[in-house]
């Protein structure tokens, strides 16, 4: 298995939910950037948007995403936030520290999983089309850099058990014909 795992995906895309099943299932260490985040702040992601700005949230986050990657450090599962991997210099950090897998899912199952939530700031739209919209419009932008990730796992249409053993199976199909190969 690789080093250091690293979770990408649109908000509600399961993330939070399957790093840390896959982690068990892996025997390696769960971090989930946001809760890190809202930790140090001692205050919700949305209120880091709302008083220290958003600036500030991504340039934490990337300090963060820095320091947990740091040089020596493996064992690790970690869960970014769905703007993370906008950032150029941690998408080069993460790639060569671990593998990416972009957990992928249909905007319309995005918006039935976020359409009644209040934390997302990018999302705080009021109204049904105005979030479909926002969905839309965040994920044309980001998709091709999710793109970048080593495997694409998809979560519509499926139970974080199901996600985390085709993540392990396609881990298994990458991870061992390199070792047959090598
Ligand atoms: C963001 C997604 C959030 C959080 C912040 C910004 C984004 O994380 O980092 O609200 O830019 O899409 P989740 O993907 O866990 O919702």
């Amino acid at each position: 298995m690789p080093e250091n795992i690293v979770i990408i995906g649109f908000s509600g895309s399961g993330k939070s939910s399957v790093g840390p099943a896959l982690a068990r299932k892996l025997g390696m260490s769960f971090h989930d950037t946001d809760v890190i985040l809202e930790k140090r702040y001692r205050m919700p992601v949305s209120r880091i948007f709302a008083q220290h700005g958003e600036k500030s949230f991504r340039s934490s986050e990337k300090e963060l995403i820095a320091s947990l990657l740091g040089e020596l450090k493996t064992g690790q599962i970690m869960a970014l936030g769905g703007g993370a991997f906008e950032d150029r210099d941690s998408r080069r950090l993460v790639k060569t520290r671990a593998a990416v897998i972009y957990l992928s899912c249909s905007q319309r199952e995005l918006y039935r999983r976020l359409k009644d939530q209040t934390d997302r700031p990018l999302l705080d739209s009021v109204t049904g089309q105005e979030i479909r919209s926002d969905i839309k419009r965040l994920l044309h932008t980001r998709r091709p850099h999710y793109l970048m990730a080593d495997l694409v796992v998809s979560t519509t249409n499926r139970t974080v058990k199901e996600t985390v053993n085709e993540i392990t199976r396609k881990l298994k199909t990458v991870y061992d014909s390199n070792k047959s190969t090598s």
